[in-house]
C-alpha cells in the first residue's frame, strides 16, 4: 500500500454518509467520488462519464464480457442482433475472469475462438486476422499477461477488430502504474482495471466503457454509476484508486527504474544460476515481471524454500496458487507439464531495491545448489 492511500484512509473514512443521500454527509461522500473518478478518467485519458468503478479487476471482466452478449440477446444492442453475432475472440492465455467466462458463454451458445500465443509469448496476429469476421461481436485481449509479462500489440488489434465492426475489449489489470495508460490511443471500446495493481486497496477497480457502447449491467439494483453498477459505492476503495491515479505523470519515471532493475537483476540471474533461462526474454515485455525456468528444480520447491527465508515469489497466477497444477497459460503457450512445473515468477515493485536483488540473487543460488546436491545424493 502507499503511504497516500495509508493517510488518506483515516480521512476519507470520516465521510460516513451515503454517497446518494442528499444531507451533507452523503454529499461529502459523493464529492469523494466525482474526485477519483476525474482522478482516474485523467490518467487513462477517458471522460468521466465512460468510467464505472467496479469490485475489482474480475467483476470488470465479467461485466464487459457478459454485458455485451447480454445487450446483444436482449436486443438492445439490435444492430449486432441482426447482423446475428454471435462470437467471441480471446486470446489462448487470458486470466481466467475471460476464461470462465468465455467457457460460460460457450453453454450459452455462443462461438468462442482462441488466439494462439507461441512460447516467446508472442500472439498470433494471422490467425487473429483470419478469424474476425462480421459474425465477431468482441475481441477480448489483455494488455499484459499476468505470468509472463508479455504485452500485446493492442492497438493494431483493436484496428482490425473495428474493421469487421466488432467491439474490443482489453483486461489491461497489468498495465496500471506499469505503463502509460491511453484509452483513446488504444482505442478500445471497454477495458478492465484493478486498484490493487496500482498500490491501492484490494475489491475496487474500474471499467472504461466507452460512450456509445452498448452492454448490459452485470449487478442490477439501484442507480449508482449510472445504473451501470448498482450497489452503495466503496468510498474507500474508490478513494484510494483516485489517490494513486494523481501521480499518473510518476509512471514513466518509475517504470524506467523498474525495467533497469528488472535487467539488473536478469543479468545476475543468468551469470549466477546455471540452467536458468528468462521466458520469451526478448519478446516485449511488463517493466517488472520475469518468469525464470531453472533446470531440473520444480518452481514450487523453491517458492517454499524461498518464503522460509523470507521472500516472496509465485509460481503461476496467484489465483490459482494452492493447488500444484501447471499454469494453464504455459500450457497454453505450448511448454509441456514438466517445463511448466519449473516456472518461477518474479514481480518487482516501486519499493524494490539493489540490494533486495542481490540478496535475493544469493538466496535463490545457495537453495539451488542445496536442492541439486539433495537430488544428487538420492539418486
Ligand atoms: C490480468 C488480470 N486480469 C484480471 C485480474 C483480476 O483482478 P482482481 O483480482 O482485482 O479481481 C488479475 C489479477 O491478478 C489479472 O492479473
Amino acid at each position: 500500500l502507499n503511504k497516500d492511500v495509508i493517510d488518506g484512509l483515516a480521512i476519507w473514512a470520516q465521510e460516513w454518509g451515503n454517497p446518494s443521500s442528499i444531507h451533507q454527509s452523503g454529499r461529502g461522500a459523493k464529492t469523494l467520488i466525482r474526485e477519483a473518478r476525474n482522478n482516474f478518467a485523467k490518467m487513462i485519458n477517458a471522460q468521466g462519464l465512460e468510467v464505472v468503478f467496479t469490485g475489482g479487476g474480475s467483476e470488470s471482466n465479467n461485466m464487459a464480457l457478459k454485458g455485451v452478449f447480454s445487450a446483444i440477446r436482449t436486443q438492445k444492442n439490435i444492430n449486432f442482433f441482426e447482423q446475428n453475432r454471435n462470437e467471441l475472440l480471446i486470446s489462448a492465455v487470458e486470466h481466467p475472469s475471460i476464461m470462465k467466462v468465455a467457457e460460460a458463454l460457450i453453454l450459452e451458445g455462443y462461438v468462442v475462438k482462441k488466439i494462439p500465443v507461441n512460447r516467446e509469448g508472442k500472439i498470433d496476429l494471422d490467425f487473429f486476422a483470419k478469424a474476425l469476421s462480421e459474425k465477431t461481436a468482441l475481441v477480448s485481449v489483455m494488455y499484459a499477461n499476468n505470468e509472463t509479462g508479455h504485452i500485446f500489440p493492442i492497438a493494431k488489434m483493436v484496428e482490425l477488430a473495428h474493421e469487421v465492426g466488432a467491439y474490443f475489449h482489453c483486461d489491461a489489470v497489468q498495465a496500471l502504474g506499469k505503463a502509460p495508460i491511453d484509452v483513446k490511443k488504444w482505442n478500445v471500446d471497454l477495458a478492465s482495471f484493478s486498484a490493487h495493481k496500482f498500490y491501492a486497496l484490494k475489491g475496487c477497480g474500474a471499467l472504461y466503457h466507452k460512450k456509445g457502447i452498448i452492454s448490459d449491467a452485470l449487478i442490477h439494483g439501484g442507480a449508482q454509476e449510472r445504473s451501470r453498477r448498482a450497489g452503495t459505492e466503496n468510498i474507500l476503495g474508490i478513494s484510494a484508486l483516485g489517490k494513486m491515479a494523481e501521480r499518473f505523470k510518476e509512471i514513466d519515471e518509475k517504470s524506467i527504474n523498474v525495467k533497469e532493475l528488472r535487467l539488473f537483476l536478469e543479468e545476475k540471474l543468468k551469470q549466477e544460476i546455471d540452467g536458468l533461462e528468462i521466458l520469451g526474454e526478448s519478446s516485449k515485455r511488463l517493466p517488472n515481471t520475469t518468469n525464470a525456468f531453472i533446470e531440473g528444480i520444480d518452481g514450487e520447491t523453491l517458492l517454499i524454500n524461498l518464503d522460509i527465508e523470507g521472500i516472496s515469489v509465485s509460481t503461476g497466477a496467484a489465483c490459482s496458487s494452492g493447488s500444484s497444477e501447471p499454469s494453464p497459460v504455459l500450457l497454453a503457450m505450448g511448454y509441456k507439464v514438466t517445463e511448466a512445473q519449473k516456472s518461477l515468477r518474479l514481480s518487482l515493485g516501486w519499493g524494490t531495491t539493489r540490494q533486495e536483488l542481490e540478496i535475493f540473487v544469493k538466496t535463490l543460488k545457495t537453495l539451488v545448489k542445496r536442492i541439486r546436491d539433495l537430488y544428487t545424493h538420492s539418486n
